[in-house]
């Protein structure tokens, strides 16, 4: 990539994932723009500009994108399938990077498991931007996976933990280590993206601010609150069968249980520990878990 990326814009920006991504990004000092559905009432820091945007649109989000040389989109998960009129604007808008709305599993490996059926709309969106690279070798891409957001997912119930009746889920033996990032290092992540772009051209990179088991994060809990937590235990084999009953229904609510059985389930083997963690490759480095979670704890 020829010259420095400085003009980013941002789609989502005012999402769970998009606030700490547009944050960072202003923080690195690039100017954002912030692409907004017409009629949002979102809003965004000062110094950030904002484009009300026709996302079925690809002249209207063409004509937004003028002057932009990176797109990093943190969509919505119900709009995802939607975005091949942002890659089309983008290409023909000229930008030279884009980091589609991935951030969670790595989609490039889903096997044949049923939770690859709901996240379809992330993979055929990854795959079109591929394909247009190939048509547009200016136009390149990186794909992040982060795991679990895991300071979003403390006060939402997603890790499994709940403090006010001191509650831990435990899946399977609790043993297997998985893969969470907390939301300001995957803002750091992308803005470090944007900054050298060269070693994540056109790849899919995973990154954790750690791999915890479940049960090092009740030792943690039960530590840091000098009590001891209930402890509710669940099986995989049992979430991946309520998953798809609810899938043979058409019911999405699947995810979070195929995810449960995917990340949690013993030998499960996806923590991206060593290498397989792209953090050292952004200049960026691991975090510390007890202070993640006794900042929730306190807060
Ligand atoms: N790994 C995890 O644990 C985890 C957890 C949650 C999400 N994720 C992933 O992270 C990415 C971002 O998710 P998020 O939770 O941050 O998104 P979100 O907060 O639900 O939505 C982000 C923004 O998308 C925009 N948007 C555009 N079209 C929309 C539509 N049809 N419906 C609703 N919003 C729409 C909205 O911005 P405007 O109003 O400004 O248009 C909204 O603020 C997704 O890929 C999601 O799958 C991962």
């Amino acid at each position: 990539m020829a010259s420095p990326i400085k003009n980013v814009a941002v789609v989502g920006g005012s999402g769970n994932l998009g606030r700490a991504v547009v944050s960072e990004l202003v923080a690195a000092g690039f100017n954002v723009t912030a692409l907004t559905r017409e009629g949002s009432s979102a809003t965004f820091p000062a110094g950030v500009s904002s484009k009300p945007v026709d996302y079925s649109s690809v002249e209207s989000l063409t004509a937004a994108l003028e002057g932009q040389e990176a797109l990093v989109s943190t969509i919505a998960t119900v709009a995802v399938a939607g975005q091949q009129p942002l890659v089309d604007a983008a290409v023909a808008a000229g930008v030279k990077r884009i980091i589609p709305s991935e951030f969670g599993i790595n989609t490039r490996f889903l096997g044949q498991e049923p939770i690859g059926k709901i996240l379809q709309g992330k993979v055929n969106t990854l795959n079109y931007i591929h394909e247009k690279w190939k048509q547009n070798p200016s136009f390149t891409w990186t794909g992040i996976s982060t795991g679990l957001f895991f300071d979003w997912g403390l006060p939402y119930g997603s890790i499994g933990l709940d403090k006010a009746t001191k509650t831990a889920t435990i899946h399977d033996s609790g043993n297997e280590p998985y893969q969470a990032t907390n939301l300001p290092l995957i803002g750091k992540a992308v803005a470090a993206v944007f900054k050298h772009p060269e070693p994540t051209t056109n790849r899919y990179i995973s990154i954790a601010s750690f791999n915890p088991t479940q049960n090092e994060i009740l030792a943690l809990v039960e530590k840091i609150t000098g009590e001891k937590w209930t402890v509710n235990k669940v099986s995989t084999a049992e979430q991946q069968k309520i998953g798809l009953e609810k899938l043979g229904k058409g019911d999405y609510s699947a995810f979070s249980h195929f995810l449960r059985k995917r990340i949690h389930q013993d030998g499960a083997g996806l923590a991206v520990q060593g290498p397989d963690n792209a953090i050292e490759l952004l200049g960026l480095q691991e975090e510390d878990l007890g202070g993640t979670i006794r900042a929730w704890l306190e807060g």
